[in-house]
């Protein structure tokens, strides 16, 4: 299945979902939960995380994440790239609020999408972009290659964004956050199936849901540790019990992402 499949299937579920949870509340007014923040979490600024950058338009109109991992380079997912050009985005700072006008906009000079990506389903989820000016924020740490192990199963990651607190909800004006526990390989196999590439994917969500990224947090930063560590890429639905976020495995790009990051 196609990522953009994978998008529409999900929207449909979501849909029936709240079909489903609207004709449930005619008859029985009772537990249905509030949507919750990134889902699940809280608000949190882009003073905490300034290197979280907003993804938007020629409007500004936000649309995906990014982290600053240099003053000129933004490691967003390849999916949020897909049909832009230099002049079809921007990258904004220091903007806490989607309403804001504050911070500082960058316009890109060059966007490097991953060869290989063809879908988010089959990995290489990742992108760098190149600013024409420099973003005044302290950049992010990644992970380097060789840090296999801060995918341990259970280790606390972090998310960000600006996404829906629901799926197929609204998204949040304020920057959210909220941590997940990593998933083990095996277990996020055992939920996705051959639509996880264990090489190229991380996953991280409570065994339980209601902790998530969402539609729009997209290409936005899993910390651990504080080191970006891995980008938002798919999952089904969001915040499901027993289907966590997949991130791209960042060790894995790691080194490519040097490479851009010093070209
Ligand atoms: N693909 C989504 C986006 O473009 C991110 C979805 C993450 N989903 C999840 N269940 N963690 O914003």
């Amino acid at each position: 299945m196609s990522g953009l499949d994978r998008a529409k299937k999900a929207a449909a579920v979501a849909a029936a979902t709240a079909a489903a949870a609207a004709t449930a509340l005619l008859t029985a007014p009772a537990a249905v939960a509030a949507p919750q923040p990134i889902v699940g979490g809280t608000t949190t600024t882009t003073t905490a995380y300034p290197f979280v950058m907003q993804i938007t338009d020629a409007s500004q109109k936000q649309f995906c994440g990014g982290t600053l991992v240099s003053p000129t380079k933004v490691v967003t997912a390849a999916h949020c790239m897909v049909g832009e050009t230099t002049g079809s985005v921007r990258v904004v700072g220091g903007r806490t609020y989607l309403n804001g006008t504050n911070g500082t906009v960058g316009r890109v000079s060059r966007i490097w999408i991953h060869p290989g990506y063809t879908g988010t389903t089959k990995g290489d989820d990742v992108a760098v972009l190149t600013l024409s000016t420099s973003m005044p924020y302290t950049p992010a740490k990644y992970v380097s290659s060789s840090q296999t192990s801060v995918y341990a199963a259970g280790t606390t990651a972090r998310i960000l964004g600006w996404g829906t607190t629901s799926s197929g909800g609204s998204s949040s004006n304020q920057l959210r956050t909220a941590t997940v526990p990593t998933v083990s390989d095996a277990g996020c196999a055992s939920s996705y199936g051959s639509d996880f590439v264990q090489s190229d994917m991380v996953c991280a969500g409570k065994t339980s849901g209601g902790v998530d990224t969402c539609q729009g947090d997209s290409g936005g930063p899993l910390l651990i540790g504080g080191v970006l560590a891995g980008i938002t890429s798919w999952g089904e639905g969001c915040a499901q019990a027993g289907y966590p976020g997949v991130y791209t495995r960042l060790t894995t790009f790691s080194d490519l992402v040097t490479t851009q990051v010093n070209s």
